[in-house]
Order: C-alpha cells, then sequence, then structure tokens
C-alpha cells in the first residue's frame, strides 16, 4: 500500500458524484483457494485500502462502502468476531492515513448491535476526520434499509402523535432528514461485486435512480482498474429519472 498523498485536483466533472459500493465475494475467494472464510475478509480489507485511494484519485468526492448488513449477525458467530475483530483492526490502524489523506469517515448503521469500543473507535474516527474535505467516505456497519427506514417512520409517528408535525407536511426532504443517511446526496453509482446481482438490503430509499453495476470480480479481487471501468460504464449510461431523453 502506497503512502504518497492523493492527488490535488482530480477531475470529476462528469460524476459521479456519489459511489457506493456492495462488496461481495470474500468468502468465496477464501474458499476457491482453500482458505477459512476470514482470510477473504482480510484481503477484503486491503481492498477498500486500494479503492478509498483509487476513488480520491478519480475525483469521486463520496465512497459510501456496505461492510456488515444487519442481516448478517446470522452468520456463524466465528466468522462474526472475526468480521468485528477486522472492523476494530481497521478503525484503529487506518486511522492516521485516512486522516492525512484527507478522509471524512463517518459510519453509517444502527450502533446499538455493536460492542462499546467499537463504537468508541467509531466515534473517534469520526471526530478525528470531522473537518477533512478530499472525500467522504461512509461505511455501512450494521447497516439495513429496512431498518433504517421503520426507525424514520416511527421516529416522524412520535412527532406527530405528540402533535409537533401535520402528518401532511411529511415528504421526501422530510423523510430524508430521518435516515441514517441525512445530508448524504443519494448514490450515482452503485457497484455490487462477485457477479451477484441483487440489493441485500443496502439504501433502498437511496437508491431509486442509482445507476446499477453488477461486475464479476470477487470484492478482495476488486482495484483501481475496476472501479475506473465501472465508473466508465455509469459515464455512458443515459438517466431519465422518468422522463425522456434530452
Ligand atoms: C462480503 O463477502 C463481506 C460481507 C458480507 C461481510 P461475503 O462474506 O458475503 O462473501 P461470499 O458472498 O460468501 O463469497
Ligand atoms: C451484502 O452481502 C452485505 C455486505 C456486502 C455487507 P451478503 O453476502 O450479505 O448478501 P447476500 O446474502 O448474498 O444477499
Ligand atoms: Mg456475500
Amino acid at each position: 500500500m502506497s503512502t504518497a498523498p492523493l492527488p490535488a485536483n482530480p477531475d470529476s466533472s462528469q460524476g459521479p458524484n456519489h459511489v457506493a459500493i456492495i462488496m461481495d465475494g470474500n468468502g468465496r475467494w477464501a474458499t476457491a483457494r482453500g482458505l477459512p472464510r476470514v482470510a477473504g475478509h482480510r484481503r477484503g480489507a486491503d481492498a477498500v485500502r486500494r479503492v478509498v485511494r483509487g476513488a480520491g484519485e478519480f475525483g469521486i468526492p463520496i465512497l459510501t462502502l456496505f461492510a456488515f448488513s444487519t442481516e448478517n449477525w446470522t452468520r456463524p458467530a466465528d466468522e462474526v468476531s472475526d468480521l468485528m475483530g477486522l472492523l476494530r483492526h481497521y478503525l484503529r490502524n487506518e486511522l492516521k492515513e485516512l486522516h492525512k489523506n484527507g478522509v471524512r469517515l463517518r459510519v453509517i448503521g444502527n450502533r446499538e448491535g455493536l460492542a462499546p469500543d467499537i463504537v468508541n473507535d467509531i466515534a473517534d474516527a469520526e471526530r478525528t476526520t470531522l473537518d477533512n474535505r478530499r472525500i467522504d467516505v461512509n461505511i455501512c456497519i450494521n447497516y439495513g434499509a429496512r431498518d433504517e427506514i421503520l426507525r424514520a417512520t416511527r421516529s416522524l409517528a412520535r412527532q406527530v402523535a405528540a402533535g409537533e408535525l401535520a402528518a401532511d407536511r411529511i415528504d421526501a426532504n422530510l423523510f430524508e432528514r430521518e435516515l441514517l443517511t441525512a445530508g448524504v446526496p443519494d448514490p450515482d453509482l452503485l457497484i455490487r461485486t462477485s457477479g451477484e446481482q441483487r440489493i441485500s438490503n443496502f439504501l433502498l430509499w437511496q437508491c431509486a435512480y442509482s445507476e446499477l453495476v453488477f461486475v464479476e470480480a470477487l470484492w478482495p479481487d476488486f482495484g483501481k482498474d475496476d472501479l475506473a471501468q465501472a465508473i466508465a460504464e455509469y459515464r455512458r449510461r443515459e438517466r431519465r429519472y422518468g422522463g425522456v431523453s434530452g
């Protein structure tokens, strides 16, 4: 991993402004090599480093990575604990490098389900990098879109029940403010690795009009070139938002 700083003036004029990635295929990468699944997750963390750096070089202002879903708790206990261990390791050991490279780190997900030391590490990483402006990197941990939408709905229902909000005032803007991604523009491009073609409960509200790119590479093999190809594919697309071609 090179430690050279990210270039100062990347060309991002054609977008995408926000790239989200479902990082899938770590287990299959390991199994294909006769290795335990955790080996794939370790190599997956290396791919995160490459892609964060690549996104900076390509001038992507916002990168959102799906690292652990609300459904991933159903995996065997030792795999969950390996994943949490890697997360701890990442948050503690990458912080300096991320900070140096102008990354503003944010963790999106339900923190109540996470171990207290991880919650502290997250708060520390977010505090340290808060004023960085080169690139926003959002890592989704214990994130599930249905859970997020239900929480938003409950919060609005409580405000209506308390007489603080008229039900008719609930519109897309107000609803978005209740989501975990409040203030983050919607992804323009959603990439999923490993050949799977599904959303798996990721950013269901936010990806309403995202361009979807599915790539065959398993996440540990995904690199800067794959990211560049997905961006090129995005730039060939015509986004219509329900309208007609211009
Ligand atoms: C993605 O790889 C990482 C997480 C979901 C935590 P997987 O662990 O899902 O790998 P496959 O899909 O089993 O190959
Ligand atoms: C989606 O991958 C979640 C993450 C990448 C964190 P999964 O491997 O959990 O999704 P499914 O089970 O194949 O749909
Ligand atoms: Mg998977």
